[in-house]
């Protein structure tokens, strides 16, 4: 029953998504206005954008572009003889991308809707694809990467930055006073396939692509225990394997306790500065052989 839900398309404008990645398009577009408000965003993909040594002419799609942070900074980079093409399922995230683009005046970038795991490009047509902040959410990585690898001309590269389990702090005290409940919510969904060094170096493999360099770096910084106590909402953040979501069936009461005993937990963390929020994350770069 519930792998027939997750199989049934659905439309949401022009991009045929399932119950999953309706609910990921929902949650970003509602987001949409405030998501630049992150420092921490800009902050990543800009380290991600500078790791892969972009060369002016470059042909660069950005996949999960959101709010255009990557491909923005890219579109800068790459002249006028290059070309950016950013793709998203947040029709709400690309209404900010396109208002940036505005801004700027940029012409050498398009933002298109379209799903990661079902996009359609001729082969070997990008020099570097990129994917910063949004791997981890797509549901079969290692085919999404292969595929990925296809539009890929020999040579060039797959940039791919994501959080590590370790981050956000809020989110690993959410997981785990949810998983005391009996509750495994993976929010972001790192477990198993991309929470180690290892298994981003296996994806690239299956992919056929070199491993260029996969690292772990630290970043984070401290957050107010208010502005930690939000990441509360992302209870109701959606996984391929919890449509429906599993608060849903709890009454009030069981969740207002785990309510509660997430605020005891994080209040446990105080420092005179704020809670520290641990945002280690994944470099990787991949290049596809030239033969
Ligand atoms: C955390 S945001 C990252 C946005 C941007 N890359 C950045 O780093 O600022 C995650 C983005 O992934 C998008 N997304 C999630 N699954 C996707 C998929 N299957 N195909 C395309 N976009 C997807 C969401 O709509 C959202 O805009």
């Amino acid at each position: 029953m519930l792998t027939i839900k997750l199989q049934s398309l659905i439309m949401n404008n022009q991009v045929k998504l399932d119950r999953y990645k309706q609910e990921l398009a929902k949650i970003y577009s509602q987001r949409s206005q405030n998501y630049d408000e992150s420092k921490w965003h800009s902050q990543i993909t800009h380290r991600l954008v500078e790791f892969a040594q972009i060369q002016p002419g470059d042909k660069v799609l950005d996949i999960a572009t959101g709010t255009g942070h990557v491909a923005i900074e890219v579109a800068q980079l790459i002249g006028d003889d290059g070309r950016v093409v950013g793709i998203d399922i947040s029709s709400g995230m690309l209404e900010q991308a396109r208002k940036k683009v505005a801004q700027l005046n940029l012409k050498n970038i398009e933002f298109q809707l379209a799903d990661g795991e079902n996009i359609d490009f001729p082969a070997n047509s990008f020099d570097l694809i990129f994917c910063a902040n949004a791997f981890p959410l797509m549901a079969d990585k290692a085919a999404t990467l292969r595929l990925w690898s296809t539009f890929l001309k020999p040579g060039g590269y797959i940039g791919l930055h994501s959080i590590a389990e370790t981050g956000f702090t809020g989110i690993v005290v959410l997981e785990k006073v949810l998983e005391n409940h009996g509750i495994n919510l993976d929010v972001f969904h790192l477990s198993n396939t991309v929470n180690t060094i290892e298994k981003y170096q296996d994806l690239l493999t299956q992919a056929d692509l070199e491993i260029i360099s996969v690292e772990m770096e630290n970043h984070g910084s401290y957050l107010s225990l208010e502005d930690t106590k939000k990441r509360w909402n992302l209870v109701y953040y959606p996984s391929p394997g919890n449509i429906p979501n599993p608060l849903t069936q709890l009454s009030s009461e069981e969740i207002e306790q785990m309510k509660a005993e997430f605020e005891e937990e994080l209040e446990q963390l105080i420092t005179p500065e704020g809670i520290w929020n641990n945002g280690t994350t994944f470099l990787v770069l991949g290049r596809k052989p030239v033969d």
